[in-house]
């Protein structure tokens, strides 16, 4: 496999690697730039684990070849506090309990910040066919739709 030279914008910075031509974000992201917080798991598609954010969309990282996403804006869990302060969503996960062993949550969190931008009201009914892809095994799922409900701009 030959490598190229890539830029990338992760989390606001800019980086510039040799990434072999066959080689999914989820590798570069977490063997390249050390960025942990996006979980290996399934590594098909299945589990959600290593979501992140491209332009604000929610994708899979084991997925997605790190050459489709060059220049595009990347955004993983390490990238959401502002300021040394959480953002909004990765607070509601921790004041609802979201979580158990942690291991789904920041691809939860990614992808509800990727719903939330898409419609800042969801109803139940789309908060759950929106986090259809993410998968919790410690079945935390009544403490993450009660989170993503705390997120909403009209609360009930
Ligand atoms: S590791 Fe990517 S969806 Fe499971
Ligand atoms: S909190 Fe353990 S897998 Fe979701």
């Amino acid at each position: 496999m030959s490598d190229r030279t890539l830029t990338l914008q992760v989390n606001g910075r800019p980086y510039t690697l040799e990434v072999p031509s066959g080689q999914t974000l989820l590798e570069t992201l977490r063997e390249s730039l050390e960025l942990v917080g996006v979980r290996d798991s399934c590594g098909i598609g299945m589990c959600g684990t290593c979501t992140v954010l491209v332009d604000g969309r929610a994708i899979s990282s084991c997925l997605t070849l790190t050459a489709q996403v060059e220049n595009k804006h990347i955004t993983t869990i390490e990238g959401l506090s502002q300021d040394g302060q959480l953002h909004p969503v990765q607070q509601a996960y921790i004041d609802h309990g979201a979580f158990q062993c942690a291991y789904c949550t920041p691809g939860f969190i990614l992808s509800t910040v990727a719903l939330l931008g898409e419609n800042a009201n969801p109803d139940d009914a789309a908060i759950r066919e929106y986090l259809a892809g993410n998968l919790c095994r410690c079945g935390s799922y009544v403490n993450i739709l009660n989170a993503v409900r705390a997120c909403r701009t009209i609360d009930d």
